[in-house]
């Protein structure tokens, strides 16, 4: 039993860390929900109820250009943040620590915070994610392309229903897995869930949005060294497997010029200049980073032109046009893919209208500030751009950008207007490097299958739903898939 003056001790220190937090805080003049003004707990709440990015651009609409959203974090909605927070290379909160997996001992791009350290772990492995590299892999990619489809068929022929959330995962892994270590996974061709990988991403998804916050904690929970021993830990999964693919890929005689020999080849050239353990971290970010992004696109595509039959068809009618020139290969290739003026503006509208990275992209206030639409931030503040409400600004995107409508992309001029907004893949010295690759792998996947597919949902009422939290990926609409003749 606690005694009742410790417990009162307690409660009054909380509650006058509360109170300084919510009225003695440099940014307390900014508006936001109660809970958000002396803790996480608003953030927590909505990373765990899987709809941070409604959350956020609700908020914002209420509230205005600037929302606090933690007792230390402001949301800003006005698009000179891009340039401000991201472009310039602020340093990134601490939350992005979380990332460095199995723990602190393998930092990798994504989870280093000095934008110094980072521009320098960047250009060791830009080289693996050159488009002219990438795209080497293209046959390789194309042939999962094949092996998904003949697994689709296989589906139609039993008359089962097809999980999207699993197919597209399976294929970002095995694309991860050609293009990184020259050697799929094997999720296609298996058609299964190997060792719970997709299972595994989707929880540690979760533990890092909530416990990102909380970086201390990790320290106990999965960085734990008696965890790491046991094995017990789901990023140790993500770890093990990178691990055991680098492994593979040492004794493959057939391995290619993947992401692994152009890092390589710069450790060759520069020894100095990069460490042997980034490698393996490189291949660890990948896995972690390149399958779930590529799922909840690949979905989000199909799952919005079902929705707008209109779009459907018109998209359709350029695939099957452009196919009927012959024009298309078995599996269209890259640059075939590009000639598709309204097939592209789909992609691009399906990248803005749902991106798949839910939450705002923190940085932290250097020595002298920032100064955001006539707002002074002091030094220390956590200011955050999110990407769900950047590309809802009807001034930049129109009226109408709350709606998906790839048509907004079909005038070239009002593209390059829209582009210096668009931020699906982030923007500045952050931003994603296998933005290349995804674009190559959607365009490819997604115009293979609306050539040769009907794709119906199992249940056409139902609605987007979300089970990863952080990524917001979406899950239960079962479809039937059926050969076009
Ligand atoms: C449609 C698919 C994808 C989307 C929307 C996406 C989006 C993003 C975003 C928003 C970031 C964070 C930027 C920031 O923190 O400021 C990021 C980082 C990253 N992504 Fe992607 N990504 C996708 C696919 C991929 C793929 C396929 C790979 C590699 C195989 C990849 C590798 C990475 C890496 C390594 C980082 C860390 C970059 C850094 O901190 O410098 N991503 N991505």
């Amino acid at each position: 039993m606690i005694p009742q003056w410790i417990a009162l001790c307690a409660t009054c220190f909380v509650f006058g860390v509360c109170v300084r937090r919510r009225y003695f805080s440099s940014v307390s003049d900014i508006p936001g929900p109660f809970l958000a003004s002396f803790s996480k707990l608003w953030q927590l709440y909505h990373v765990w109820d899987g709809h941070t990015e409604a959350a956020t651009l609700k908020a914002h609409e209420k509230y205005g250009k600037f929302v606090r959203i933690s007792h230390r974090e402001v949301s800003v909605s006005d698009p000179e943040a891009i340039k401000a927070l991201l472009v310039a290379p602020l340093r990134k909160a601490t939350w992005y620590q979380i990332f460095n997996l199995p723990d602190r001992r393998y930092v990798n791009q994504m989870g280093e915070l000095d934008p110094k350290r980072h521009i320098q772990k960047q250009r060791n492995v830009a080289s693996g994610y050159a488009f002219s590299n990438v795209i080497q892999a293209e046959p390789y990619i194309d042939a999962l392309v094949g092996k998904l489809e003949a697994q689709f068929d296989a589906y139609t022929k039993a008359g089962k229903e097809i999980n999207f959330d699993h197919w597209f995962n399976f294929f970002g892994f095995d694309v991860v897995g050609e293009v990184t270590f020259s050697r799929a996974f094997g999720f296609i061709e298996q058609g299964k869930d190997i060792g719970g990988a997709v299972a595994n991403t989707q929880f540690l998804a979760l533990y890092i949005a909530v416990i990102g916050h909380y970086y201390w904690l990790h320290d106990i929970l999965l960085a734990n060294p008696l965890i790491n021993y046991f094995n017990l830990a789901p990023s140790n999964h993500i770890f093990d497997t990178a691990l055991a693919a680098v492994d593979a890929r040492k004794r493959n005689p057939d391995a290619r010029k993947d992401m692994i020999e152009q890092w390589l080849q710069t450790r060759r050239t520069h020894p100095d200049r990069m460490e042997e353990k980034e490698l393996l971290a490189g291949a660890v970010v990948n896995v972690g980073a390149g399958a779930d992004t590529i799922s909840t696109t690949l979905q989000s595509f199909f799952y919005h032109l079902l929705r707008n039959p209109e779009a459907m068809a018109k998209v359709r009618a350029e695939i099957d046009a452009s196919a009927r020139m012959g024009e298309l290969s078995d599996v269209p290739s890259y640059a075939e893919t590009q000639k598709l003026p309204y097939f592209q503006a789909c992609i691009k509208e399906t990248y803005r209208h749902f991106p798949p990275v839910a939450f705002g992209l923190p940085r932290v206030a250097p020595k002298e500030g920032v100064t955001i639409a006539g707002r002074h931030f002091a030094e220390g503040t956590i200011l955050s751009v999110n990407s769900h409400v950047i590309h809802k600004n009807k001034e930049i995107f129109g009226q109408d950008a709350d709606k998906f409508n790839p048509d907004r992309w079909l005038d070239q001029e009002r593209w390059r207007a829209m582009d210096k907004y668009f931020m699906t893949f982030g923007a500045g010295y952050n931003q994603c490097p296998g933005r290349h690759l995804a674009h190559l792998e959607v365009s490819k996947v997604t115009a293979t299958l609306l050539r040769d597919f009907d794709i119906e949902q199992v249940n056409p009422g139902q609605s987007w739903t979300f089970k990863a939290k952080f990524t917001a990926v979406p899950y239960g609409w079962p479809c039937r898939v059926k050969r076009r003749s």
